[in-house]
C-alpha cells in the first residue's frame, strides 16, 4: 500500500479489503506480480518533465488515489463476474490491470479481457517479469523492424530494453546495444551484435546512424537523436517528456512518443515466444509481498537489470 508519494520505505504490507468484482471483472489469486519503473515513479511521484501536473491530477494529489500498485502480473482465476464467459475459476492467466492497477497484493480484480491463458509451461514468475518491457518493446518495435533494419537500443539492459534487443532481433533487425560493461554479455547474449557501453562513449560519438533508435533511458530528443537516424529513419521515445510527447504527434513518423498499448494479443505472443524458448524473460524474484520496499530501492537504484518480480506463490510454480 503506497498512501503519499515518496521513497521505497512509504511501501507498506497491510490488510485490506478483498476487491469487488464487476460483471466483466475476474478476481486473480497472483502468483507473482513485476516491480516496474512504471510502479516505482509513481511511487515516488517521478514524471518526465512536464507530466507532473497531469499525472498528480489523474493518479492521486499527495498519493494515488489508488494505494495499491502493481500491473504485470500471472496468478490463477478465483472468482469469476457474471459477465464473464472467457474464463473460470482455476484457470491460470496473465496480463496487465492497466490504470486500475493493484496486482501488489494477494487478490486483485482485473478486467477479464486484459487477461489471457498461461501456458502451463511458462512459470509465473517468467510471465509476469515479460510482460512490461515486452509489451512496450512490440508496440514499439511491431511494425518497424524487418530482416535487416539496424536499431539502436539505448538502455538495453533494463525491463524495456532487454526485451527490446530480443524483439527486435527475433524481427531479423541488426541490433546494437547500449548498456553498462557489466552488462555486454547479457545483452549479446540476448541477440546484439555490437555493443556500446555509455559510461565510455557519447551516443553522439557513435559515428554511424540506424533505421530505428529506440531510447529507453530519456536523454535522447528530436535534436540530439536525428543525427543517429538513417534517411526514413525512426525515433523511439520511450521516456518522453509532455513536450516532446506532443511534438512527436507532429512528426509524420520520424519521431515516436506516448504510452504503450499494453495489449493482450501482445501478450499471447510473449507467452507462446516464452513457450518456445525464443525470449529470456531475465527476471530476478524476491519472496513475498514483503519485498516490495526492496524492489522498489533496487528500481530507484537505476541499475535494475532486466525484470524484478515478486513471487507470492511456490517458486517452483
Ligand atoms: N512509453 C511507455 O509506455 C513506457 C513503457 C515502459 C517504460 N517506459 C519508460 O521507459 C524507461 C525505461 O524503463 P525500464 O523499465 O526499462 O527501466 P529500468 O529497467 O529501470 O532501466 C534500468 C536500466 O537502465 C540502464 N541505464 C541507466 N542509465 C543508462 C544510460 N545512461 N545509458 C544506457 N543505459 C542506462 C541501466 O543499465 P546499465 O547498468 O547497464 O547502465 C539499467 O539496467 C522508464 O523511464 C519508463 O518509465 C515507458
Amino acid at each position: 500500500v503506497v498512501e503519499r508519494y515518496g521513497p521505497p520505505e512509504v511501501a507498506e504490507v497491510r490488510d485490506v479489503p478483498t476487491p469487488l468484482v464487476r460483471a466483466d471483472e475476474v478476481l486473480v489469486r497472483v502468483a507473482a506480480v513485476a516491480v516496474t519503473s512504471g510502479d516505482a515513479r509513481i511511487r515516488g511521484a517521478r514524471f518526465p518533465r512536464g507530466f507532473a501536473v497531469p499525472a498528480r491530477l489523474a493518479l492521486g494529489l499527495r498519493g494515488p488515489r489508488r494505494p495499491v500498485l502493481g500491473s504485470a502480473l500471472s496468478g490463477t482465476v478465483v472468482e469469476a463476474g457474471s459477465a464473464v464467459a472467457s474464463l473460470a475459476p482455476g484457470d491460470a492467466v496473465a496480463g496487465m490491470c492497466g490504470a486500475r492497477m493493484g496486482a501488489h497484493a494477494e487478490l486483485v480484480a482485473v478486467r477479464a479481457d486484459r487477461l489471457v491463458p498461461k501456458p502451463y509451461d511458462v512459470p509465473h514468475a517468467a510471465a509476469a517479469g515479460v510482460l512490461f518491457g515486452g509489451t512496450t518493446a512490440l508496440h514499439f518495435l511491431r511494425d518497424r523492424v524487418r530482416p535487416g533494419t539496424t536499431v539502436l537500443v539505448n538502455g538495453a539492459a533494463g525491463a524495456v530494453g532487454t526485451s527490446a534487443v530480443q524483439i527486435a532481433t527475433l524481427l531479423g533487425g541488426e541490433v546494437t546495444a547500449v548498456a553498462g560493461a557489466s552488462n555486454h554479455d547479457l545483452v549479446t547474449r540476448l541477440g546484439a551484435r555490437a555493443v556500446v557501453d555509455h559510461r565510455a562513449t557519447r551516443l553522439a560519438d557513435l559515428g554511424r546512424t540506424f533505421d530505428v533508435v529506440l531510447d529507453a533511458v530519456g536523454v535522447l530528443d528530436r535534436r540530439t537523436g536525428s543525427p543517429l537516424l538513417a534517411p526514413a529513419g525512426t525515433l523511439v521515445l520511450v521516456a518522453a517528456t509532455l513536450a516532446q510527447t506532443v511534438g512527436a504527434a507532429g512528426a509524420r513518423g520520424r519521431v515516436v512518443a506516448g504510452p504503450s498499448s499494453e495489449r493482450p494479443d501482445h501478450v499471447t505472443e510473449l507467452l507462446d515466444h516464452l513457450v518456445a524458448g525464443r525470449l529470456d524473460p531475465v527476471t530476478r524474484t524476491l519472496p513475498g509481498l514483503g519485498s516490495a520496499v526492496e524492489a522498489h530501492r533496487v528500481v530507484d537504484s537505476g541499475r535494475k537489470v532486466g525484470n524484478l518480480v515478486l513471487h507470492l506463490d511456490d517458486p517452483a510454480a
